[in-house]
């Protein structure tokens, strides 16, 4: 009986997945090496390139490897970089004041990469969490029971200004503070960086999902000891309306580009801002999510390529028109 079974369709959508190459001509969402930006993290001095136990294939660089990796970056088309310090814990206090040092080891690590690679668009951080001995993003209340906005938002314009002294093309601001966004723009400007943009994490989520970048950059080290989550000023994971308003916020105030982040968890949330601004959004597929597909990977229990492929083709169907992952140098050297 059901060998002869017939239907009479007139729509038969396998018609066009029949061969390899009708799928690709059909085929709507293509990555490309210059869809991504690559995160690096710099430390200062120790030799060899320092793996990060929980981001397999993800290493602290010093400058001059750093240097070489962004060579390397460059050659295999990646066209941007975004650099974290992890700095040594003695140099770290509760205001964070080594983020204001005009020779802080970012500063100088983007003096290094913008002199050896000046076509490689250089991103750096703005927030104090590298910094803080507390760990977080920000400088804490008298009552050390809140990170305080508007002192931070000052601290944070002076630290946009020196990273775009020392050449970076776009500061990120991504210690969610209100107001930082108008006011690092305000700073920019008046010191005569105009041509200095800013990419803002305008929709970031206070997610569980950091945590191997805390271990990366040292800024987890104090958990326990104070109130370490960020939820007071990172986005509550359950709210969609709350975002958009954040990144319409942004955008008011005079960002540049947009950003999501997560990415794999907040794809309604990359495809809702998409569709409330016309400024380019970038999502940022983080710590966690890398360390996920990497773990399962080496479980035998994931394809890595494949599920590397199909999580940052998902990034870019939702809307993002670029996507910082971990996984931009593989990408870049795959799609070769
Ligand atoms: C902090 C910052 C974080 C990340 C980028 N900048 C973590 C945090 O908010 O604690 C996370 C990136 C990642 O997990 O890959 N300003």
């Amino acid at each position: 009986m059901p060998d002869t079974f017939k239907l009479d369709l007139t729509h038969r959508p396998r018609r066009l997945r029949r061969t390899p190459s009708l799928r690709r001509m059909v085929e709507e969402t293509v990555l490309r090496p210059a869809d991504f930006i690559a995160p690096l993290f710099v430390v200062d001095g120790r030799p060899a390139p320092d793996e990060i136990k929980s981001m397999p294939g993800v290493f602290r660089f010093n400058i001059t490897d750093l240097v070489r990796e962004c060579r390397a970056l460059r050659r295999l088309g990646v066209p941007a970089v975004a650099l974290f310090p992890k700095l040594d814990p003695r140099l770290k206090d509760e205001e964070g004041t080594q983020a204001l040092n005009e020779d802080a080891l970012v500063l100088r690590a983007v003096r290094a990469v913008k002199k050896a690679v000046p076509e490689l668009t250089v991103l750096t951080d703005v927030a104090l969490d590298p910094y803080t001995s507390h760990g977080h993003d920000g400088v804490l209340t008298a009552a050390g029971d809140d990170v305080e906005n508007d002192r931070t938002v000052g601290l944070l314009a002076k630290m946009a200004v020196l990273q775009a002294r020392a050449g970076v093309d776009l500061v990120a601001p991504s210690d969610m503070m209100d107001g930082r966004v108008g006011a690092i723009r305000q700073a920019l400007d008046a010191a005569g960086f105009t041509g200095t943009g800013i990419m803002a994490y305008s929709a970031k989520f206070n997610s569980a999902y950091y945590g191997p970048f805390r271990d990366a950059v040292g800024s987890a080290q104090a958990a326990g000891t104070r109130l370490l989550s960020k939820a007071t000023y990172q986005l509550n994971p359950a709210n969609r309306r709350e975002a958009i308003a954040e990144a319409l916020l942004d955008e008011a105030e005079g960002a540049d580009i947009l950003m999501v982040k997560p990415a794999g968890l907040y794809l309604d949330i990359i495809r809702d801002v998409r569709e409330a601004t016309r400024k380019p959004v970038a999502a940022y597929q983080i710590s966690g999510e890398y360390a996920q597909i990497c773990a399962a990977a080496r479980l035998g229990w994931l394809d890595l390529a494949r599920c590397r492929h199909e999580s940052l083709l998902a990034i870019k169907r939702a809307g993002a028109d670029m996507i910082l992952t971990y996984f931009a140098k593989d990408m870049a050297a795959a799609l070769r």
